[in-house]
């Protein structure tokens, strides 16, 4: 892993005195003090040590829950290519506003990330402008064009985490079939983008809206044929997969189809699939337009279900920033997606009140390391000290204006929330500060 460089870290001794730690991974719950010495964690202690025990800095964490950070395992940052969207450092930037310490980027870049150069390139830019992790997703087809084979294994030693074609599934079965074959030796999981190709065009959800509306729509069927298709797939060849964004109860059968069959498949749910469906968009509103669509209201509650049961057992932002310009057009013309990460942790929060702590902090990190393959996801002696720190009652109100991100489109516009990031901390370095949020901007100096 090119993760630090391997470098030495100096000037990242902290003592984070007195937070909840919740961490699923040492089954965990309890005020501790967070000891971390060369970004490192280097002890869990019930007490604070006394001010003379010791030289570190000391941040004060009463009142705020602290875990292991925050992986987003699907966002578009937008570079190269389409820095009028989003660029690294806006997009890395509002992660850690938003409460990550790492994220995994999706490579439908113009061009796209589908070679050893561009995942290093991708490694090396990333890391010269923030301290947030940014993991690179190698393509599956050249160009993501479905047609001929990406360099997987080249990818894969440059350091990409996993492979997809998101943005769209891998268009040819024939294709995806001999990608996981070549692959099947490899860690690096393969992420579905489940939409049928013959439904692209859509806007909406195929249902009661779309028909009143007479908008085209894509139903569930599109997504559930797919995530089938290649379920299929990883039966087949024994590769380790995961469907993106799910949205359709449809889909949720297929998945505990294939947890029956022992199938090695994970999935992920967005916030504004466990939130929102399709009758925002009955004002035509372009801003509301994203894949998989807004689905129906029965949909968004077997979301949740899914998630309480396990079936679903990780988040992700798909943090999709277009430009003003770009949302506002007619909804036939608007770019589809959102900008996620500044209010997914709230808005994940909030359509799942009630739901253990535990199993919020590992669908949002521990799983999503195990998936990735990555380093975190949890505070274990040894590991590095990436922590995500939360505020469980501090209301607020999103305001998009107040974004980091360039991408300012969000269904969540207006809502109040009652988590909030409170500090995001990479390699023992604090990256966010709720309490001093112009600070932002992450020093890159020592990775
Ligand atoms: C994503 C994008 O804009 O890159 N858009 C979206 O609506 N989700 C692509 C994707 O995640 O499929
Ligand atoms: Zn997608
Ligand atoms: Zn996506
Ligand atoms: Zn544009």
């Amino acid at each position: 892993m090119p993760l630090d460089g391997g470098g030495t870290k100096v000037g990242r001794n902290v003592d984070f005195v007195g937070a909840r730690v919740v961490d699923p991974s040492l089954a965990l719950d309890g005020i501790r003090t967070v000891v971390v010495r060369n970004g490192t964690i280097a002890a869990l202690l019930d007490r604070a040590p006394a001010a003379s025990d010791t030289s570190a800095r000391r941040i004060d964490c009463a009142g705020m829950v602290l875990c292991p950070g925050f992986i987003d395992p699907h966002v578009h940052l937008r570079e190269p290519g389409d820095s009028h969207k989003e660029t690294l450092a806006t997009g890395l930037t509002a992660a850690a506003a938003g409460g990550f310490t790492a994220v995994a980027a999706m490579p439908n870049t113009r061009p796209p990330i589908d070679d050893g150069q561009r995942v290093r390139q991708l490694l090396r830019d990333s890391a010269a402008v923030a301290a947030v992790r940014c993991y690179p997703i190698g393509a599956v087809t050249v160009a993501r064009e479905g047609r001929a084979l990406a360099p997987l294994r080249s990818m894969a030693a440059a350091g990409a985490v996993a492979f997809s074609d998101d943005g769209a599934c891998t268009t040819s079965l024939k294709v995806l079939f001999h990608a996981a074959l070549l692959a099947a030796d490899l860690p690096m999981p393969f992420l579905s983008h489940c939409e049928d190709p013959s439904f692209a065009g859509a806007v909406i959800h195929e249902g009661e809206t779309s028909d009143r509306l007479g908008l085209p729509g894509s139903p569930s069927l599109s997504e559930a044929a797919i995530a089938a298709r290649d379920i299929l797939v990883a039966q087949t060849t024994g590769k380790a997969w995961h469907l993106c964004h799910v949205s359709a109860e449809t889909t949720i059968g297929v998945l505990e189809w294939a947890r029956a069959q022992g199938t090695r498949v994970t999935a992920e749910v967005t916030p504004h699939h466990l939130q929102c469906n399709d009758e925002m968009l009955s004002s035509f509103d372009a801003r509301c337009r994203v894949n998989p669509p807004l689905r129906s209201v029965q949909d968004v509650a077997a979301m949740r279900v899914a998630v309480r049961r396990g079936t679903i057992s990780i988040f992700a932002s798909d943090h999709a920033p277009h430009s003003e310009e770009e949302k506002e057009a007619p909804l036939s013309h608007a770019s589809p997606g959102f900008s996620g990460l500044e209010v997914a942790v709230a808005a994940t929060f909030d359509a799942l009140d009630g739901l253990p702590l535990a199993t919020m902090v590992a669908n949002y990190s521990t799983n999503v390391a195990a998936l990735l393959g990555v380093p975190g996801g949890s505070l274990q002696v040894g590991s590095p000290a990436d922590m995500t720190a939360l505020y469980l009652d501090r209301p607020w109100t999103v305001d998009p204006t107040l974004f980091v991100s360039k991408g300012r489109a969000t269904p969540f516009a207006g809502r109040r929330f009652k988590v909030r990031p409170a500090m995001t901390v990479v390699g023992g370095c604090v990256v966010f500060n709720a309490a001093a949020p112009t600070q932002a901007l992450p020093a890159p100096a020592g990775r």
